[in-house]
């Protein structure tokens, strides 16, 4: 194994979504020497993916009624009662010093002919304030402004970045975090470092049918588990309602929940608008709500789509291409025999699919995990903001304004420096000594059927058993670290979603769904560390 002993940074950054580039940035700017490792290329992430857009309260959403207050009391309501009041406020505070931020690296949302944002609506938003880019190209467009901001420090040799580094493990002395250990072209590196800060992602690699990219395979949570870390609200998976069928489309991806917030609304086979019949804001209901009235249809034998025709009628031919034109190419090419689909004209066929992680590694406002040196942001992070329903377009605004507070919080930390645990109830998960071989598809399928849109304690406790005798096992070093991670993730979701025996948010125990306009178990956080074997 190298060691890299003379240019040892002050701060590694594992993962260059939006969270490791915004923080990479912040590193440079307080004077650290940051070095981002990156499993893929630089900016190859989830965030690239995202649609919709950053949720921010700005002067264009203050001048049609939007206030501070407005935005964190929709995203307390989605997140069910379950959200951290301290940390909503903090982020919904810094929502327009981020977009101030942005802008100054080139992230530019887009302006109608008079200057002023372009805000879009989207799901369980009391007022318009999604800013966007390109219409519906926003994840892109701010990742590569920001890859192009991190390049430039990068010739200017004020940080380092290193592509195609699988990050395997936390070095630890005395429980802190002193470094990392990671494969890089076949060979292992050792990296020496007082603080890392994890931003690896989502774990949508643990689903057959996810919105998330090929790398989202929970590597934070694995690493900061077996670090020693808490990992909490881990029975709490995102699914987004609006998958074009995979089993029919599959390359044409997710339709963004800014289409229903331009209109678009959800229909059957037979035509029936059925979310009407099951919450009063229809199609704009919190997401959880939207993604179960889905996933009941398909389950009672019904087909849904999505119908945006309407929206066209309305607001004009030629009007949906405009605002969302990386959907409308997308959907275009998504037919093998070039048919396509057009929004315009075509009902498209949607289903559930796993979508974000709102549990994750358990950390403070300053992104200070459990554990000392070590922190975390973004997705695999658990800031509590999220509760037990993500409000849309918060997880680019968390990612971000959480990165940015963790460097500057590093920054003055002492070594010691850890977040408080106390309001967690926290149980340990055992090291099992499975004897079977697991593999990637296999865990997929069982996840997929048992840990999704509806649970029950029988098919929960079939995946635990499932997860207790077999043993990762995957053809190449990288694809071990990630089947690993995945694993070790499943089971504390799995053992989380156990220990919940109520519906709370995206949640849903279908042999326990009385509490489910109850909030009764709202509060109460489940956290999880691993038995030391
Ligand atoms: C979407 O555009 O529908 C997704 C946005 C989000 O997940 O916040």
């Amino acid at each position: 194994m190298n060691r890299e002993e003379n240019s040892s940074p002050q701060l590694v950054i594992v993962g260059s979504g939006v969270a490791g580039l915004c923080a990479a940035l912040q590193g440079v700017e307080l004077g650290l020497n940051p070095i981002v490792l990156s499993k893929d290329k630089l900016g190859d992430s989830n965030s690239k993916l995202a649609q919709g857009g950053l949720s921010a309260v700005t002067a264009a959403s203050i001048s049609h009624g939007d206030s501070v207050a407005k935005h964190v009391a929709d995203t307390l309501s989605a997140g069910a009662g379950h959200c951290g009041v301290g940390p909503v406020q903090y982020m919904c505070s810094a929502s327009d010093e981020l977009v101030q931020a942005l802008e100054s690296y080139a992230v530019n949302f887009d302006r109608d002919e008079a200057g002023t944002y372009e805000l879009g609506l989207e799901a369980a938003h009391s007022a318009h304030r999604i800013l966007h880019i390109e219409g519906d190209a926003t994840g892109a467009m701010m990742v590569h402004a920001l890859v192009r901001a991190v390049r430039a420090l990068e010739a200017e040799h004020k940080l380092r970045i290193v592509e195609d580094a699988v990050v395997t493990d936390l070095e630890l002395q005395d429980g802190k975090v002193t470094g990392v250990k990671y494969l890089h072209h076949d060979g292992e590196q050792s990296l020496p470092a007082p603080a890392v800060l994890l931003a690896t992602g989502g774990l949508g690699q643990l689903y057959a049918a996810s919105t998330n990219p090929q790398g989202a395979t929970a590597d934070g949570i694995g690493l900061a588990v077996r670090a020693g870390a808490v990992i909490a609200d881990a029975e709490f998976i995102q699914f987004h309602p609006t998958l074009v069928d995979p089993a029919q489309y599959p390359t044409a991806g997710m339709v963004s929940e800014a289409v229903r917030g331009e209109g678009a609304i959800l229909v059957n086979e037979t035509g029936q608008r059925f979310m009407k019949e099951i919450h009063p804001d229809a199609e704009l209901a919190p997401r959880d709500v939207v993604a179960r009235g889905i996933h009941g249809q398909i389950q009672a034998g019904h087909r849904v789509y999505l119908d945006a025709r309407v929206v066209e009628e309305s607001r004009g031919a030629g009007f949906l291409a405009k605002r969302f034109p990386s959907i409308t190419a997308r959907l275009a090419a998504c037919a093998k025999d070039g048919t396509g689909l057009d929004m315009a004209h075509d009902l498209i066929p949607v289903v559930a699919a796993q979508h974000y992680f709102m549990g994750g590694i358990y950390t403070d406002t300053a992104g200070r995990t459990s554990v000392p040196g070590l922190y975390a942001a973004g997705e695999c992070a658990n800031t509590t903001v999220h509760g037990a329903n993500r409000l849309a377009s918060n997880s680019l605004l968390e990612a971000m304004v959480f990165a940015r507070g963790a460097v500057t919080a590093m920054r003055g930390d002492s070594p010691a420096a850890s977040c408080e645990v106390d309001p967690l109830s926290i149980q340990q998960i055992d090291t099992p000594n499975p004897a079977a071989p697991l593999g990637l598809e296999q865990l997929q399928t069982a996840a997929s059927a048992k840990l999704g849109v509806h649970r029950t304690a029988n098919d929960l406790e079939e995946m635990a058993q499932l997860l207790a005798k077999g043993a990762p096992v995957a053809a190449t070093a990288r694809e071990q670290a990630e089947l690993r991670n995945l694993w070790i993730t499943a089971r504390i979701i799995t053992a989380g979603a156990i220990a919940r025996t109520e519906s709370l948010g995206a949640h849903h125990r279908v042999d326990a769904p009385e509490n489910l306009s109850g909030n009764a178990g709202a509060g109460i956080r489940y956290g999880w560390t691993l038995h030391p074997s």
